[in-house]
Parts: C-alpha cells; sequence; structure tokens
C-alpha cells in the first residue's frame, strides 16, 4: 500500500478510536438527564450528542439531571448564542430547589450564568447560595468568546470547598471555613436558556434565532440517597479525596492571575458586610 495512503488510514484510525471512545466517555443524554421545561424549543443534535435550546418570545427551555447529588465535579462543555443576546441569560448550575418550583429562600445553589452581550469580553457570572437568597456574586470576562466553540465550564463540591472552573482553570474558590455559610443540600444539576429581560433589559429579538449548544452528558457525581448522605462524603470518591481539598500550587497562581486581570465583581469587596469566606 501507498505510504501515504497508510499512514493516512492510521491517522483516520486513531483519530476515530479516540472520538469514539470520548463520545463513549461523554455519557448520553436520556441516561442522565431530562427535559425539564420548553420541550418544544429543545433539540438533541449529532446522535445525541449535542443538546440545542432555543428562546424565542414565546419561551426558552431547560434540562435537568434525573438524579440529586451529594458531592462531585460536574462539568458540561457549552456554546452560548452568538448573536447579539442582550437580555438573555444561559446557564449550568446546581441546585436543591425542586425544578418548577418557585426560586425559594434557603435553598442552596451554585451558578454558571452567562449574561448576554453582543461584543467582547463577554461575561460570565457566577453565584452560591447557601440556605439563603444568594448575594455571593462574582463576575468575570472571559479570555475568549464563548460564542465562537464549546468550553468545557465545571464545578467541584465536597465537604471542603466548591471550585469553579473553566476549561480547566480555576476562576473562583468558595471553601467551608468555620462560620461559612456552606451548601449543604443535595442539589442537581439543570441547565437553561431564557429571557430575563427584568433584570437584563429587552431582548431585540429581530437579532435571533438565540440557540445554546451543550455538550458532554456524563456526570462524574456521587447520587445522593437520604438514607445515608455520608456516603457522599466518602473520601475514596475521586473529588472527595485529599487533593481536592484546595487547589494545587498551581492552580492557586492561576486562581490569583484570574482574580486580577478578569474578575470584575466581588460582592466580597462590594457590599460592605463581613463575609467569614471572604477573609484568606
Ligand atoms: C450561529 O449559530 C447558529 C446556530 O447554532 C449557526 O447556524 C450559525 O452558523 C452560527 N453563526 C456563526 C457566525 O457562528
Ligand atoms: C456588556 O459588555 C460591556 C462592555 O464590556 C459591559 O460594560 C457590560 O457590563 C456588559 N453587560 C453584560 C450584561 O454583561
Ligand atoms: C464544613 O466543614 C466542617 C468541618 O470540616 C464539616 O463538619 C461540615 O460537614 C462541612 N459542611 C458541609 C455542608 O459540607
Ligand atoms: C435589533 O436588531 C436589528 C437586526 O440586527 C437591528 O437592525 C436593530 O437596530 C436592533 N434594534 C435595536 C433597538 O438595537
Amino acid at each position: 500500500m501507498d505510504h501515504f495512503l497508510l499512514s493516512l488510514l492510521v491517522t483516520l484510525s486513531v483519530s476515530l478510536g479516540k472520538y469514539a471512545s470520548k463520545a463513549a466517555d461523554d455519557g448520553s443524554f436520556d441516561q442522565n438527564y431530562y427535559v425539564a421545561w420548553g420541550s418544544n424549543h429543545f433539540t438533541l443534535l449529532d446522535q445525541g450528542k449535542t443538546a440545542q435550546l432555543l428562546v424565542d418570545p414565546s419561551s426558552g427551555a431547560g434540562f435537568s439531571s434525573k438524579q440529586e447529588y451529594g458531592s462531585g465535579y460536574f462539568g458540561m462543555r457549552m456554546k452560548i448564542p452568538n448573536k447579539s443576546s442582550k437580555g438573555l441569560i444561559t446557564t449550568f448550575y446546581l441546585t436543591s430547589k425542586p425544578v418548577n418550583q418557585p426560586t425559594a429562600n434557603y435553598h442552596d445553589e451554585i451558578d454558571f450564568e452567562f449574561l448576554g452581550n453582543n461584543t467582547m469580553p463577554y461575561t460570565i457570572h457566577t453565584n452560591v447560595y447557601a440556605k439563603d437568597n444568594g448575594g455571593r456574586e462574582q463576575e468575570f470576562h472571559l479570555w475568549f468568546d464563548p460564542t465562537q466553540d464549546f468550553h468545557n465550564y465545571e464545578i467541584l463540591w465536597n465537604q471542603h470547598q466548591i471550585a469553579f472552573f473553566v476549561d480547566q482553570v480555576p476562576i473562583r474558590v468558595f471553601k467551608n471555613k468555620t462560620n461559612v455559610n456552606f451548601p449543604s443540600h443535595s442539589m442537581h444539576i439543570e441547565a437553561s436558556l431564557w429571557n430575563a429581560k427584568d433584570w437584563q433589559g429587552d431582548v431585540n429579538w429581530s437579532e435571533g434565532p438565540f440557540t445554546a449548544l451543550y455538550q458532554s452528558f456524563r456526570i462524574n457525581g456521587c447520587p445522593y440517597q437520604s438514607s445515608n448522605p455520608q456516603q457522599c462524603y466518602s473520601s475514596k470518591l475521586p473529588w472527595n479525596g485529599k487533593k481536592k481539598w484546595q487547589l494545587n500550587r498551581a492552580q492557586q497562581a492561576k486562581l490569583e492571575e484570574v482574580r486580577k486581570k478578569y474578575m470584575f465583581y466581588d460582592y466580597c469587596y462590594q457590599r460592605g458586610q463581613n463575609y467569614p469566606e471572604c477573609s484568606s
């Protein structure tokens, strides 16, 4: 066989092999998630590997994990609407609030939210609720355009810390220290694209259609069992091991760099209150 053809075949089969194992790792949507609302604005593409949410004046859409979790390292690959999406919010978050119930006080939640914007730098908004109404926002400008490619957004949650990562770069850490109000309920995953005009102003619908894409439906989490909540604290779970109690040195340096360069809002400094988690 011609050498060129052979190497082409080898390259092809290697990349196909990689592709196949990656796809298997990514999990299936139906196994782990269901469409929670706006099902006529939800489409599975790409043999089920990509979920598309659409928002128009009639509705947005959202999906939710089937399970509740007690700890984990949760991730999603996302591509946010590539149109001028002022007024729209694209989310990936953990919450203890039952699906489609009004936002209650006294619930736990860990949020990634994209506030629609049509210009660089794009904004990512994070928040933590712990048996309360939240109010622990930190906001960052992203160092890339999240509308052009898929990027990886991850939440590590164990008894010691909650850490937010963007493409493996830590952007925020919320530590469980003495007197810190730390999330303690079981939570499930939700993702959504919705019209937040009351918060973010009117949407210009003639810019649409507005779609967000999601991938990677495998869930690295500890399914919560009310009969044995302690099980999700086991140090045998990979996200609970001692190495995941705090960032390593390289990650800590990255975090500090991100905070300095990209964080533009931090509740720790802007509410004139003393939050125990804010003191270092
Ligand atoms: C914007 O997104 C839509 C829907 O996902 C896609 O069809 C279109 O090609 C995208 N346009 C650009 C410029 O990326
Ligand atoms: C949109 O981008 C502008 C310019 O960076 C910024 O001032 C504004 O706060 C952003 N709005 C949102 C909702 O992110
Ligand atoms: C916070 O840390 C304390 C001390 O390690 C631990 O007892 C408690 O369970 C943790 N809280 C949560 C909600 O994980
Ligand atoms: C809404 O979008 C359309 C299409 O891009 C544009 O022509 C129009 O000026 C926009 N309207 C406003 C109020 O920005």
